[in-house]
């Protein structure tokens, strides 16, 4: 398998910019999706029947144990679900880049046809000039627009420091923050639509430390009973601060939510950190 990866890799960097030179942005998706779909996600999906990788998790948090960790290390990270094609279909880099897609389709399959509200910071600005930015391959709004068709009965919410691209569509609707900036935080929060709290929170902005910690200090509290945040792109370098500030502050300061640490690279930027609010 690894052999038929290099090979595939190989050809990809040849062909990359020639491609890129050639062809529109939405080409560019189009053809990826099927390159992606063809020598991934399809022999993935014979080949996840005997193979299965788990990630390694580490849960922290004094609320009753809801299974979190448990549930999160019997994921099968090498298993492409149908959250992974809709992403990636639609531009965003959770499913073909990152692989965050079967530990996202684990949480949140069962709730697909609930009245959910979801939220993500990070639009993916296109803009090659800003912090944190997709490129200018990028498709802002990719992943809002894979919550809406996952969870068709689902109001989905986003936030984005670059101002140029919030949007609003049929059951989307986007604000700007700035998530260094705690009183923009709190100004989001505020904002009439987004009261009665969310289920999902996606944080996958400008990941510095400092930036994850201003949101979910700021944010925890919007979770409804049940609800999950998630902290996307955790770098290695900075496990060891989380593991401690977990341990000695926020098990203790959140008593109603559960932790669990998923690290899917190490060392790599593409691990996450999964909280969830108890259910009463
Ligand atoms: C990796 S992209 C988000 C990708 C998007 N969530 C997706 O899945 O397609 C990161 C985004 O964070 C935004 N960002 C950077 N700094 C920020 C800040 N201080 N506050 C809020 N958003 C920020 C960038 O403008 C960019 O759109």
């Amino acid at each position: 398998m690894e052999a038929v990866e290099t090979r595939r890799d190989s050809i990809k960097s040849l062909l990359r910019p020639l491609v890129r030179r050639t062809l529109s942005p939405s080409a560019v998706h189009a053809l990826r999706f099927r390159w992606w779909y063809l020598s991934s996600y399809s022999p993935r999906l014979v080949a996840s029947r005997v193979v299965k990788r788990t990630p390694e998790v580490r849960g922290f948090g004094m609320a009753p144990a809801s299974g979190l960790a448990k549930q999160l290390q019997s994921v099968n990270m090498f298993a492409p679900t149908k959250m992974c094609r809709v992403m990636t279909r639609l531009g965003s880099d959770k499913g073909r880049a990152n692989n965050y897609t079967p530990v996202y389709s684990a949480l949140f399959s069962e709730r697909y046809n609930q009245p959910v509200r979801i939220f993500e910071l990070g639009l993916g600005t296109n803009n090659p000039d800003a912090p944190s930015s997709m490129g200018v391959f990028g498709m802002p709004g990719a992943s809002l627009r894979g919550w809406r068709d996952l969870f068709p009965h689902g109001r989905v919410y986003g936030a984005d420091i670059d101002r140029g691209i919030l949007f609003q569509e049929d059951r989307i609707k986007t604000f700007y923050c700035d998530q260094l900036d705690r009183s923009s935080i709190r100004e989001l929060w505020a904002q009439p639509d987004l009261q009665g709290g969310m289920d999902i929170i996606i944080e996958d902005g400008l990941h510095t430390l400092e930036a994850n910690i201003c949101f979910l200090e700021e944010s925890l509290d919007q979770l409804r009973p049940g609800g999950i945040y998630i902290t996307e792109d955790i770098g290695w370098k900075h496990f060891d601060e989380w593991y401690e500030r977990l341990e000695r502050i926020y098990s203790k300061q959140y008593p109603k939510y559960e932790f669990a640490f998923v690290v899917l690279a190490n060392p790599g930027w593409i691990n996450l950190l999964v909280v969830r609010r108890n259910a009463n």
